[in-house]
């Protein structure tokens, strides 16, 4: 069986673009749209205007001469001119709303983002770790500094209008401040892999006192028992992309009854699974490859804490 990681649906509230739903997002609709608008008037202009040439200018009769006027100096004038302006006051909009998006206000909360293929992680300032989960305070501004682990990525909230690639060796950074509480999809936006379109992720937008909260036990609204936690952790780190619970193959070794299976590693050697080696496979997965699957699994090292590890194997141990 599937876990479902509980994707919310983009929120919607006009024909064309995802709701705005940050500060920044009125801005970048508004160039959106005047360049929206400028492109309808001018098909307008333009293919109106050659269909009435056509018609009014077309051969009527034999050896009809064509029109001796070949230039209008005002004309050429004009249509160089208008859209130059057009084309600076476009560059002032632009300019302005990329430089807003570009540069964080300083009392932005950094928070680590680390990509790798399919999920997302987010470490927040105080060391807690969540997965595909990006809680953050309403109107607060929030600066996110991403790498990622494997391949190109592309980090997308079309709700907040920010977009922007996650790449391994560096660091790049986006900001944003939410203007409304409810949950937003988080999705991938560079084609990284065959779980690509699987890569998802919600921020979920809170009250200052919720999000405190939320902080607080680890980014969760409430405790969990392990194995709870431990569900919700692999449905949003991204394992159901690669093992099955149900003895379906995927990518990686199904994981309904692993707990206590003697499994043959790529070695010869057989391995009972036990707590430690369920650890050691999450964190370090290329230690001990089960016999016939490829060493694809990124390593969690540095990716959960010892308290998520321990709520991921006493889930692993409820599935039979
Ligand atoms: Cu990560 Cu597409």
């Amino acid at each position: 069986m599937m876990q479902e990681q509980n994707i919310p649906p983009i929120p919607v509230d006009s024909f064309w673009l995802p709701k705005a739903m940050s500060t920044i997002a009125p801005e970048l609709d508004e160039a959106f749209y005047i360049v929206y608008w400028m492109s309808v008037a001018f098909f307008v202009v333009i293919i109106g205007a050659m269909v009435w040439f056509m018609y009014q200018y077309r051969r009527k009769r034999e050896g009809e001469l064509t029109s001796p006027i070949d230039h209008s100096f005002k004309l050429e004038v004009g249509w160089s001119l208008l859209p130059t302006f057009l084309l600076i006051w476009l560059f002032l909009v632009g300019i302005k709303g990329y430089a807003n998006a570009s540069v964080a206000p300083g009392n932005a909360m950094d928070i680590k983002v680390t990509a790798q293929m399919y999920s997302w992680t987010f470490t927040y300032p105080d060391g807690t770790i969540t997965g595909g989960e990006l809680g953050v305070p309403v109107n607060k501004p929030v600066r996110l500094v991403m790498s990622s682990k494997d391949v190109l990525h592309s980090f997308y909230v079309s709700n907040f209008r920010v977009k922007q690639d996650v790449v391994p060796g560096i660091y790049t950074t986006l900001w944003f401040e939410a203007t409304e509480t409810g949950e937003v999809p988080i999705q991938c936006a560079e084609y990284c892999g065959t779980g690509h379109s699987q890569m998802m992720g919600k921020v979920i937008v809170m009250e200052q006192a919720k999000f405190d909260n939320w902080l607080a036990n680890g980014g969760t609204d409430e405790k969990l028992p392990p194995a709870q936690m431990g569900a919700k952790l692999f449905a949003t780190r991204g394992c159901p992309t690669c093992h099955s619970l149900d003895g379906t193959r995927i990518q990686g070794p199904a994981l309904n009854g692993v707990f206590g299976r003697s499994q043959t590693m790529s070695d010869g050697t057989t391995i009972t699974a036990d707590e430690n080696y369920l650890r050691e496979s999450i964190l370090n997965p290329q230690a001990k490859l089960v016999q016939g699957y490829p060493g694809v699994m990124p390593a969690f090292q540095g990716q959960l804490t010892e308290e998520q590890v321990d709520a991921l194997i006493a889930f692993l141990k409820e599935q039979k």
